[in-house]
């Protein structure tokens, strides 16, 4: 779209936004709920919720397979909806965008399909010590299954990937390298584009982790020039149920399928089945077709909103509560990159992250406690779990302030 046609984005105003989301009016505890777990799972607004209705409501049918009326119309809107996210993450073309459950079924599908045909006894996946527990333990299941090795780049203390060691990692084995856009657990950003830079001047093609990176930063994978994004409608004020595999085109051309059945085939006879075109030959079976048309309102959404304001509203109020709670006695925080998105993570000195998550959730704050299925950033840091609270657009500095307090009543009690 042209400068001059695009619609100018909606004012980002929070409270606004805020009404947008009806849950964030319902009240935990007799309190107002202050969810800061977007890192988990985020909110819906009204109009994802909506769009999901009106499909039940309205023109519920299969797509791909009827003449009639509802489902010609289901078809279009799921079609609709994939070409709504290949132009926000700036794919090329949207059969590089393929429909899977979520950011683990993405990153399974590359190392069912890629990884078995490339992985050979002795050749090297490259991960980092910071990746989510989905992006280590497919990677470790098909080093087991192929006799393949699986190489992990170091983190330092601030919770940064350590370039000169990842580079060094990077060997004539290597056959993929997986790292996360951004750590769930430590908020970092990856410079990514310079991981794929080290990693394409050696041949070898590079998976990110989108998961945290789409929800928060404008991604826009032809710059990044990685091979494959893979990410979740649900950490995107989408459904749960539906994501996105990203990927260049030739290289999904030369891959084998994942899973066998209806929609993936162009002809099967018992002798010999031909494979569909892209992106179907990678989406067996009836979709999630309500949660991908959903999904796309998603996208309207923070379209709408603009994702350099939703990143810059973000920033502002990170840094603020970064600020506001290095105040609290006793608080350490666990991930000090220089470049952070919508992470905190933290310990109390004395105090379980649980008994913090409980006193907290009696405040009406939501925040997640755990090792944030990242056990080795945990083992990393010598901790065996954290709180962290993340943050997303509808967040406030008043819901911050309620944070400090919580934590405040959380060390006095624990004292
Ligand atoms: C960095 C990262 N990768 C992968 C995942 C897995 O996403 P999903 O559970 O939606 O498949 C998450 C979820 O927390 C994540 O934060």
């Amino acid at each position: 779209m042209s400068a001059a046609t695009a619609t100018p984005a909606r004012r980002f105003d929070v409270q606004a936004i805020r009404r947008d989301f009806p849950i964030l009016s319902e009240r935990v505890h007799d309190r107002p709920l202050v969810y800061l777990d977007s890192a988990n799972t985020s909110q819906k607004p009204r109009s994802v919720i909506d769009a999901e209705r009106e499909v039940y409501e309205t023109y519920y049918s299969n797509v791909h397979r009827g003449v009639y009326q509802t489902s010609v119309r289901a078809e279009q809107a799921f079609e609709a909806a994939r070409q709504k996210l290949q132009r926000f993450i700036g794919a090329r073309e949207s059969r590089e965008i393929v429909f899977v459950r979520g950011t683990t079924e993405a990153i399974n599908l590359v190392a069912y399909t890629y990884g078995r045909a490339q992985l050979k006894p002795g050749d090297e996946i490259l991960i980092s010590a910071m990746e989510h527990h989905s992006n280590i333990v497919p990677w470790q299941m098909l080093c087991e299954q192929q006799g393949g090795v699986l190489r992990v780049a170091p983190i330092d203390d601030d919770g940064e990937i350590v370039l000169e060691e990842m580079e060094r990692l990077l060997s004539p084995r290597t056959r993929l390298v997986a790292v996360g856009h951004v750590s769930n657990a430590l908020g970092t950003v990856n410079p990514v584009k310079r991981i794929v830079e080290l990693a394409h001047a050696r041949g070898v093609p590079v998976l990110v982790d989108g998961a945290q990176g789409v929800p928060h930063l404008k991604v826009d994978v032809q710059d990044l020039d990685c091979d494959f994004y893979a990410f979740s409608g649900h950490k995107m004020y989408g459904p749960s149920g539906i994501g996105v595999l990203y990927g260049k085109a030739a290289l999904l051309e030369a891959m084998p399928p994942f899973h066998g059945g209806g929609d993936m085939i162009l002809s099967v006879t018992f002798e010999k089945t031909t494979y569909n075109v892209l992106p179907y030959k990678f989406e067996a079976g009836t979709p999630n077709i309500a949660g991908a048309i959903a999904l796309g309102a998603a996208v309207d959404y923070l379209t709408d909103l603009d994702m350099d304001q939703v990143a810059a509203h973000e920033q502002e109020l990170l840094t603020y509560a970064t600020d506001a709670l290095s105040r609290v006695p006793g608080l350490r925080f666990i991930g000090t990159a220089r470049h952070k998105a919508g992470v905190l993570s933290f310990v109390l000195e004395g105090v379980h992250p649980h008994d913090m998550g409980t006193v907290l959730d009696y405040e009406g704050i939501a925040i997640r406690t755990g090792h944030h299925c990242a056990q080795p950033v945990m083992e990393r840091f010598g901790v065996p779990a954290t709180a962290r609270a993340s943050l997303g657009i509808y967040n406030t500095r008043e819901e911050i302030d309620v944070l400090v307090r919580g934590l405040l009543k959380v060390a006095e009690m624990f004292r």
